[in-house]
């Protein structure tokens, strides 16, 4: 495989950050070609899909393209896959995944084709090596992609491997996390760039706090993260992943956070989770942790972002009390943060209603399977109380 080659290069994502994901990309100076619903296209080279799995913040996966073939069968597929030369890029010791999107009227489910895929490439480097891989679900080695939707097929490597959306300092799970994907596009839809104190009350195990606090310092999102699915190809240097990471490097913030990141919980235990996460993503310095209502939770003066992510959770009798809860938000956005530029994330249009405070905006987002809102609210400055 030439490793400078440039290709058309598939990068996925959740529901509701695609618009991320391009500003991320477009940021980083790649092009974007195309998009599909949960993914955008853009082109660049195997070594540029090192870059932007150690630097997006909003993607799952960095597909590189390796071939795109008209496909009538399932015979088709494992000949076109068989003629890949597969035994350049995967050594037989290592592991194989294949995953498979199906969309086409030859076959009705994506578990023969997948099957089909495997045994292409491991026949492939058998006859070529005298030894085949292993295979399986395990994604911490080889990746392959298969998109097959009416008579085109795709193939690609996937060069992250595990999601991007696991960052690796989640060491301490606390109830309803967010996923640091979706918490990286919550804050990047707030405008947030660390020129402005960030106050986030019910801060839960952190996942906010800690993805501002890389944006601020521009430090990319895959620094805690020692496995890629490129590392395990056969054409993967060392030499040069070290180069894009000094380059990326270069353009940390060297100066300090230049403003507060104040995040709070009333309960100690997600305080401690939240504490420790920070510390394994090398952040805690940064954040203000502290164990409180979020009602009592400090404000600084001026201009500042507030986001809140309350529970909405609807078990049976909880309504009534997270009700209440909402009510009580409203009141303290409108009586102490005043000046800043509020943000409620929530699951729950009902339970949003009880805030009381007009929303000037609306940004839809996808917790798993629950579509969610981040309403913006503009807390015009008065007296506070
Ligand atoms: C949906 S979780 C936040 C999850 C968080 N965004 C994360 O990624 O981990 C809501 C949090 O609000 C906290 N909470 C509930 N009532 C609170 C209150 N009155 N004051 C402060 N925090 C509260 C809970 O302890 C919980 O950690």
């Amino acid at each position: 495989m030439n490793v400078k080659e440039r290709r058309n290069i598939l990068v996925t994502c959740g529901p509701g950050l695609k618009d991320y994901l391009q500003a991320e990309l477009e940021g980083l100076g790649f092009k974007i070609v195309g998009s599909h619903p949960g993914s955008v296209v853009t082109r660049g080279s195997f070594l540029d899909c090192l870059k932007l799995n150690f630097c997006l913040r909003t993607a799952y996966n960095v597909l590189y393209l390796l071939r795109e073939f008209r496909c009538g069968s399932t015979e088709a597929l494992y000949k076109q896959i068989g003629t890949v030369p597969w035994e350049n890029i995967i050594d037989p010791k290592e592991h194989l995944c294949v995953l498979s999107r199906v969309d086409t009227w030859t076959v009705n489910n994506s578990m023969y084709p997948n099957l089909k895929v495997k045994d292409a490439i491991v026949d492939r480097i058998n006859k070529k090596k005298g030894r085949r891989p292993d295979s399986g679900p395990d994604r911490n080695s080889v990746v392959v992609n298969l998109f097959w939707k009416n008579d085109r097929a795709w193939i690609y490597l996937n060069t992250s491997g595990v999601k991007l959306s696991d960052r690796n300092y989640r060491k301490m799970p606390h109830k309803a996390p967010l996923r640091e994907t979706l918490a990286a596009g919550i804050i990047m839809a707030t405008g947030y760039d660390g020129s402005q104190d960030l106050v986030l009350p019910m801060c839960g195990s952190g996942t906010l706090a800690i993805e501002s606090a890389l944006i601020a310092m521009n430090r990319p999102a895959g620094s805690m993260r020692s496995n890629f699915g490129f590392k395990h190809v056969k054409d993967f240097d060392r030499r040069m992943w070290e180069e894009i990471r000094n380059e990326v490097r270069e353009t940390i913030r060297k100066d300090g956070l230049q403003r507060r990141i104040i995040a709070t919980d009333i309960d100690e235990q997600a305080i401690e989770a939240a504490r420790q996460n920070a510390r394994t993503a090398g952040v805690e310095h940064l954040i203000e942790f502290d164990v409180c209502d979020f009602a009592e939770t400090e404000v600084p003066d001026g201009r500042g972002i507030i986001v809140m992510n309350p529970e909405y959770g609807l078990r049976l009798g909880e309504l009534e009390q997270l009700e209440n809860e909402y009510e009580r938000i409203g009141d303290f956005l409108k009586q102490k943060c005043s000046g800043y530029t509020g943000y409620l994330f929530t699951g729950n249009k009902e339970l949003a209603g009880k805030v009381g405070l007009k929303a000037s905006r609306r940004m839809i987002f996808y917790n798993g399977k629950i579509e969610c809102r981040l309403l913006k609210y503009e807390l015009y400055k008065g007296s506070r109380h």
